[in-house]
C-alpha cells in the first residue's frame, strides 16, 4: 500500500470550512470562522495547510509586521502529531517571512504549552521575556503568562 502523500500548500478562502473545522476540533481557544476569514483575506498574511490524503491536518498563520513577522498560530490535529508535521509547517513559515526581508519572526506562546515550546526551541527561538497574565484562563485555570519568544531572520 502506498503511504498516504502528505501536502503543504497555501490555503485559501475556499479552505475556510476545513480550517474553521480543524481549529474547532484541535485546541482549548479556537480561532472563528470569521477571524480566519479575516485572515485568509489578508494581503499581509500567509495561512499554510498540510493535508494528508484529501484532509486538511494542519495550519500554520503568519503576519508580516512593519519590520518583523509574526506567527499567529500553528496547529496539528490530535492524531497526526509528533510525525514533524509542525516542524515543516514552521519551515515553510520561516521561508515565508525571509521573502518579506523581515528582521524577526516573533510569537507568544502559553507558559504551559510545552510541546509548542519544545518546538520552537528546536527551530531556534530565543526566548526574550514574558508577558503577565496574558492569556484568559484555560478550563478552569487562572490567567496564564506568555512566553515571547523571537527568531532572528537578517
Ligand atoms: C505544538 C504542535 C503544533 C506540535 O505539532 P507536531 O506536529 O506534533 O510537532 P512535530 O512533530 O513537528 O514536533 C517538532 C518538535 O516539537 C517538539 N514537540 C512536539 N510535540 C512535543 C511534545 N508533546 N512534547 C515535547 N516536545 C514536543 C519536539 O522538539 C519535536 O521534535 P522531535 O519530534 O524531534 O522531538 C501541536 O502539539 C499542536 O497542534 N498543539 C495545539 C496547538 C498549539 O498549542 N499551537 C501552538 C500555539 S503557540
Amino acid at each position: 500500500m502506498r503511504p498516504t502523500e502528505t501536502i503543504l500548500r497555501p490555503l485559501g478562502i475556499d479552505d475556510l470550512a476545513a480550517l474553521a473545522a480543524l481549529e474547532q476540533a484541535g485546541q482549548g481557544d479556537p480561532w472563528t470562522p470569521s477571524q480566519l476569514e479575516a485572515t485568509l483575506a489578508d494581503p499581509e498574511a500567509r495561512v499554510i495547510g498540510v493535508e494528508r490524503g484529501a484532509r486538511l491536518v494542519g495550519h500554520a498563520m503568519v503576519v508580516r509586521l512593519p519590520f518583523d513577522a509574526e506567527l499567529q498560530a500553528i496547529l496539528v490535529a490530535d492524531d497526526q502529531r509528533r510525525q514533524g508535521l509542525a516542524a515543516r509547517l514552521l519551515d515553510e513559515v520561516i521561508e515565508a517571512s525571509r521573502g518579506w526581508g523581515v528582521e524577526r519572526l516573533l510569537l507568544e506562546v502559553r507558559v504551559s504549552n510545552a510541546p509548542a515550546i519544545g518546538l520552537y526551541r528546536r527551530a531556534g527561538f530565543n526566548e526574550d521575556g514574558r508577558r503577565r497574565g496574558y492569556y484568559p484562563p484555560l478550563a478552569g485555570r487562572e490567567r496564564e503568562d506568555a512566553l515571547l519568544m523571537s527568531l532572528p531572520l537578517a
